[in-house]
């Protein structure tokens, strides 16, 4: 009875296994004469899936579904010339989509709707203008989205209203400008978001809003002039951020406070970025990379820059690569951050005034190829010389400031020599009118008789006036 049961079992099984590879192998045979594919076990052997790889094959319009493996887990199409997509036939198992490349203008609204299991979708590259709003409707289990560099210039504002399991979108590369303030709204798993070249230059305070699990945005090459603190600080899990090539001129107080949970922040290749002021990192206390790079204006970080960095606690903290290769300072203050104590510190490329304000740099240990390449630019004598080899006593104080102080003594010296010059002149004239004075009265009431000694000249001159 047993034995009986399993060798029914055992056949069942065998049947079984030879309708899946017989089925397997007939689908394979289309698509898989002209395109690679490579087949994949599922979780039980009986599941094999296949991934097909028909990158780059002058295919014009997508395979038939028929053409199909059957089992078809993921289908990779980019670099081809399809140019409109209407409806892909139902694959309940597909997972993955790539359509890069392609030049495609046109999708059909129902594109995807027989793709219920898609979960990366990839439209990268290609011409597309509009999306329909109904597009990713049926895709409710998209986890990855790319639609960068393509000709969006909007996109409906409820287009993502089933992406409920959405955490990387890419928008990147298109001319947006303006994104709709509840378009992001229905992704609440989101947790990376690319708006980079994509012509920004605000965004709505409230865009980010109820996206609890976002932790990576790239603002890259846009157009902001200021941080748009606001609506990044409604993310509060924000972890990381990208600002760099946007027309920044200054950071400050603003620019992220609130951003409690940032680890990263880039700010590199910004053309007008001039000044970093007080207070601009300070209770970042998460902070534990800081990219501020390749600024050619960037001439001043205030000293009180990163104050209240430190966990006043522990008097730690978790910031430990600051790179400020290739901008224009000259000097950096000692006490603005403990710098020495940085993993990583990159000063290279800076105009550097190797003064006594600068001489902390020497003690500092830095790793060795971040130090070959430190040269001072000020004083004249010491011009491109690397700083580790320049003797410590030559960081000499030229500077304005007590060029000035040494003017100011000499002033105020001159005016108070001057003023006892006056007294004592004063004293002295004073005194010797004092002691002298019975003289002086003489010599007036002579010079008083002298004069009338005219008349008495001129009597005795003419007496016959008399
Ligand atoms: C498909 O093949 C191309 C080379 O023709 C390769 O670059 C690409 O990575 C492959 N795609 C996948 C998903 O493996
Ligand atoms: C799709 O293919 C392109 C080119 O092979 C590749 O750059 C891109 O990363 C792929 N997309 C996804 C989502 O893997
Ligand atoms: C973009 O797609 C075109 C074909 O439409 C291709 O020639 C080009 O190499 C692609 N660019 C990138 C960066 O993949
Ligand atoms: C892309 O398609 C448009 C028409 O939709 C065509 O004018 C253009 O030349 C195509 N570009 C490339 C790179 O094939
Ligand atoms: C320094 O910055 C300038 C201007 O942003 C850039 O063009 C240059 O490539 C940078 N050099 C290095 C070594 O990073």
């Amino acid at each position: 009875m047993m034995t009986e049961m399993r060798l029914k079992a055992l056949l069942v099984t065998m049947v079984l296994w030879m309708c899946v590879f017989a089925k397997a192998i007939r689908g394979a045979d289309n698509i898989c004469t002209f395109c690679s594919c490579t087949t994949v076990t599922g979780k039980s052997v009986v599941e094999t899936f296949v991934n097909v790889n028909c990158s780059r094959k002058n295919i014009e319009i997508p395979p038939s579904g028929a053409l199909w493996p059957s089992k078809t887990l993921s289908m990779d199409l980019s670099f081809n010339s399809i140019n409109v997509i209407n409806v892909l036939e139902n694959n309940n198992f597909l997972k993955y989509l790539n359509l890069s490349s392609n030049n495609i203008s046109l999708i059909e609204y129902q594109a995807f709707n027989e793709l219920p299991a898609l979960q990366k979708l990839c439209l990268k590259n290609n011409s597309l203008g509009d999306l329909h709003q109904d597009i990713f409707k049926m895709l409710n289990n998209l986890e990855t989205l790319d639609l960068s560099f393509n000709k969006l210039k909007s996109l409906p504002e409820y287009i993502f209203k089933e992406q409920k399991k959405l955490t990387y979108l890419t928008l990147a590369g298109n001319p947006f400008r303006n994104i709709p303030s509840d378009l992001l709204r229905p992704l609440k798993y989101l947790e990376y978001l690319d708006l980079s070249l994509t012509g920004n230059y605000f965004l709505t305070p409230g865009l980010f809003h109820e996206l609890t699990w976002l932790k990576v945005v790239k603002l890259t090459k846009n157009e902001f002039q200021d941080v748009p603190t606001v609506a990044l600080r409604s993310a509060e899990e924000l972890e990381e951020i990208y600002l760099d090539e946007n027309p920044i001129t200054e950071l400050n107080l603003k620019s992220f406070t609130g951003l409690q949970k940032i680890r990263i922040i880039s700010l590199s290749n910004m053309p007008v970025l001039g000044y970093v002021d007080e207070l601009t990192f300070s209770k970042l206390r998460h902070l534990e990379f800081l990219n501020l790079h390749s600024n050619p204006q960037l001439e001043v970080i205030h000293a009180l820059a990163f104050k209240g960095i430190l966990d006043p606690k522990s008097n730690q903290m978790r910031l430990n690569n600051v790179n400020l290769r290739n901008n224009s300072l000259n000097t950096l203050y000692e006490d603005a951050l403990p710098w020495c104590k940085l993993e990583t510190l990159d000063l290279r490329d800076n105009p550097w005034n190797c003064d006594c304000k600068l001489k902390w740099i020497k003690n500092c240990n830095m790793k060795e190829e971040l130090k070959d390449l430190l040269l001072c630019h000020a004083p004249e004598n010491l011009r491109s010389n690397v700083i580790m080899t320049v003797p410590e006593d030559q960081f000499i104080c030229h500077s304005k400031e007590s060029h000035w102080r040494e003017m100011h003594n000499r002033i105020v010296r001159s005016i108070i020599i001057g003023i006892i010059c006056v007294i004592s002149f004063i004293l002295v004239f004073a005194s010797l009118t004092y002691f002298k004075r019975d003289k002086i009265m003489e010599w007036w009431l002579a010079k008083r008789r002298g004069s009338g000694a005219v008349y008495y000249v001129k009597a005795k001159s003419f007496p016959e006036d008399i």
